[in-house]
């Protein structure tokens, strides 16, 4: 069975087609960050009106490289919640529409799940039950997977999300919006702080000293600021503040996660969405699931942000279980209460 998966929840148009017995066949991308950096964010309505002219173009993509048309396709995933309202809705009246007009299933993924399911992806040895830690630009969570649908969230950010506070340290420093993966290239320009320690103590570990499993990164972030309001604001002190920064997060991340481990006894952890990309990241939980003898399972590195190919598995694992969507209703959720309905 062939699925052809659209992601519009954001500022990236993907397409993907996914066969149930041969894997990924093709997917494609359109990234509209030169689009929304002069405005320093996504500015919503640009973003809708931009995936509008990118779903056909793309879709003809995916098709061609898998060497395929359109009545090969036999059902549509489509990301329908969470996300900014327009750009989700443009993917999901084009998924929908089309799929009228071809006359097969449907089916609403949430966003969320699929980029915890991209870790299958990369690893056809991961199964349930498992840890996830989701880490992107809209959310931070830490989150007990027992199986597909069902999810029991151990805890969550209480404001920035870690890309996000990523992106708004990156533009202290004078980076244009994603600064992300700027930051973190420039974190890893910083030698070994053993033989030269940091000018300034190493920054705090927030929400650490809790019993909980909760995340705070907005104070990070304002630390960051301090820091750099103080500093000589050159290129030395700008690398310091990165490494700085990234080490507090990376540290606070594996700890957090260590704590679920321990409590939940899971021997598999998956380290999702865009700040998954992040290399130090992925050696520090490599390092700490050592001592637990468990595996970390990572997505591949482009598949860390958005992108289709996570949207058609999911909706490739929901075919299986022929749960499509049963009108012609189109129904979309900006905000992640929807991730309770898969909390079946
Ligand atoms: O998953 P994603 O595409 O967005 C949401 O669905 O929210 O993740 C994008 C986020 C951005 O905040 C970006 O700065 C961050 O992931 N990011 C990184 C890295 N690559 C992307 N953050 C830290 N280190 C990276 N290497
Ligand atoms: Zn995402």
């Amino acid at each position: 069975m062939l699925v052809l998966g659209v992601e519009t929840s954001c500022d990236e148009t993907g397409l993907a087609l996914y066969d149930t017995t041969k894997g990924l066949l093709s997917h494609a991308l359109f990234s509209q960050i030169s689009l929304h950096i002069p405005y320093g964010g996504v500015v919503p309505e640009l973003a809708s009106r931009n995936h509008i002219e990118h779903l056909i173009p793309l879709l003809e993509e995916v098709l061609n490289k898998a060497n395929m048309s359109l009545k090969d396709i036999n059902a549509i995933a489509y990301t329908s919640r969470p996300g900014l309202i327009g750009a989700l809705l443009t993917g999901a009246c084009f998924a929908k529409s089309l799929a009228f007009a071809l006359n097969i299933k449907a089916f609403a993924v949430h966003h969320l799940e699929a980029h915890i399911l991209s870790a299958f992806l990369a690893d056809k040895s991961l199964k349930f039950p498992f840890l996830a830690l989701l880490v992107s630009g809209g959310h931070t969570m830490l989150i007990e997977a027992k199986n597909l649908g069902k999810y029991t969230i151990l805890g969550e950010t209480l404001d920035d999300a870690v890309g996000e506070a990523f992106d708004k340290t990156a533009k202290i420093l004078g980076f244009a919006y994603p600064g992300g993966p700027k930051l973190a290239s420039l974190a890893d320009l910083y030698p070994n702080p053993k033989d030269t320690p940091l000018p300034f103590k190493p920054f705090p570990l927030p929400m650490c000293n809790k019993d909980n499993y909760a995340f705070s990164f907005s104070g990070l972030k304002t630390h960051a600021r301090v820091v750099w309001e103080k500093s000589q604001q050159d290129e030395t002190a700008k690398r310091a503040i990165a490494f700085a920064f990234q080490d507090a997060v990376i540290k606070t991340l594996v700890f957090k996660c260590q704590k679920a481990l321990e409590k939940t006894q899971l021997t598999r952890l998956v380290v999702a969405g865009g700040v998954g990309a992040n290399h130090q990241l992925r050696k520090a939980m490599h390092l700490m699931l050592e001592k637990f003898n468990a595996k970390a399972y990572f997505p591949e590195i482009e598949f860390c942000t958005d992108n289709g190919a996570m949207i058609a598995y999911t909706g490739a694992q929901y075919l299986t279980k022929n749960q499509q969507d049963q009108d012609l209703a189109i129904r979309v959720n900006a905000r992640t209460v929807g991730w309770a309905l898969a909390q079946q």
